[in-house]
């Protein structure tokens, strides 16, 4: 039997993938943590919730004791852009509330995930099929917390024998909770604007290729990576995982197979596009693939089918 806490649970990947672990654990063994924003909906109703600031030690610490917590999803961080307009918050959530996140496993030996990103590579990595194990010099502050992030838990698990697991995310694509203030925003935002306008204003550039993954593949990597078996496992942390590299004139055209009268307009921003530039135009992820079988169902073709339906289904009904 697991008792999961899930950090950061009303966030993009938090609030999706606090319903399928209370699916598949219990409702009432996965504990939504939440901070500033309240839950709303099924992740009110279907389990418990509880305020865990992860910069505060004692609240984390008090949740686990309270729910005799054995494995901690700490999702809750800063994105990218974000993180470039207030460097100490990303740096405050990102590094200091990991921190308090692996000390508390530590001491209540709990098992943890941790999500990394491809903003854990900089403008020095080969940005091609980028290798699972290379070089890693960010030059975003969302990237050097995530470096800092994936050593952490690296050093808990060798020092400590803390059992910590993570990915390396692509761009995450999902129909329920809107991201906050990434790079790769504009592959979720584009689908709602060509729904609800048929047109879309891109703040990256042509040409700007990055991984992707649909939520429902990225819910399946972060549960199978803590199912895998250990003895499998060569690396613990920062597997690289995606599904799809695009960039904005081919997401664009396969919007078009569908809304043909979807026009696409650029205006580059450019904190977004020095910070894309740096960052992996797709990733190499056999090591996921062979140490815990990741195998992602969606590609381009499949995803924007499944969100142009759910989407239009929302405008229709007025929810958007
Ligand atoms: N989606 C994230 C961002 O753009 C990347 O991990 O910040």
């Amino acid at each position: 039997m697991k008792n999961i806490l899930v950090t950061g649970s009303v966030g993009q990947i938090g609030s999706e993938l606090t319903l399928e672990l209370r699916r598949r654990y219990g409702n009432g063994n996965v504990i939504a943590g939440i901070n500033r924003t309240q839950p709303t909906g099924a992740l009110a109703e279907t389990g418990p919730f509880m305020k865990v600031d992860a910069t505060n030690r004692e609240e984390l610490a008090a949740a686990v004791k309270k729910y005799n917590i054995d494995t901690i999803y700490h999702l809750a961080a800063v994105l990218s852009a974000v993180g470039e307009k207030n460097p100490g918050l990303a740096w405050n959530i990102g590094v200091n509330g990991l921190y308090n996140v692996l000390e508390v496993a530590r001491e209540f030996n709990c098992a943890v995930f941790f999500p990394s990103s491809i903003g854990a590579f900089g403008p020095t990595t080969p940005l091609d099929n980028t290798p699972q194990d290379t070089i890693q010099r960010p030059t975003s502050m969302y990237g050097i917390t995530k470096v800092t992030g994936e050593m952490l838990c690296d050093y808990y698990h060798l020092r400590f024998g803390v059992d910590t697991r993570g990915v390396r995310f692509p761009g995450i694509i999902s129909n329920v909770t809107l991201p906050g203030g990434g790079t790769t925003d504009y592959a979720v935002e584009i689908y709602y604007e060509a729904v609800k306008h048929q047109r879309f204003t891109c703040p990256l550039s042509k040409g700007t290729f990055l991984d992707m993954m649909y939520m429902p593949d990225a819910i399946n990597a972060a549960v199978n990576i803590m199912e895998a078996d250990p003895s499998r496992l060569k690396h613990r942390n920062a597997f690289n995982v995606s599904s799809m590299s695009f960039d904005p004139e081919i997401i664009a055209a396969e919007i078009r197979k569908h809304i043909p009268g979807f026009i696409m307009e650029y205006d580059v921003d450019p904190i977004k596009q020095k910070i894309a530039d740096s960052w992996p135009n797709y990733m190499d992820d056999s090591a996921a693939r062979e140490e815990w079988g990741w195998n992602p169902v969606y590609n381009l073709e499949s995803m924007t089918r499944d969100m142009l339906a759910v989407i239009t289904e929302k405008h229709r009904k007025g929810l958007i």
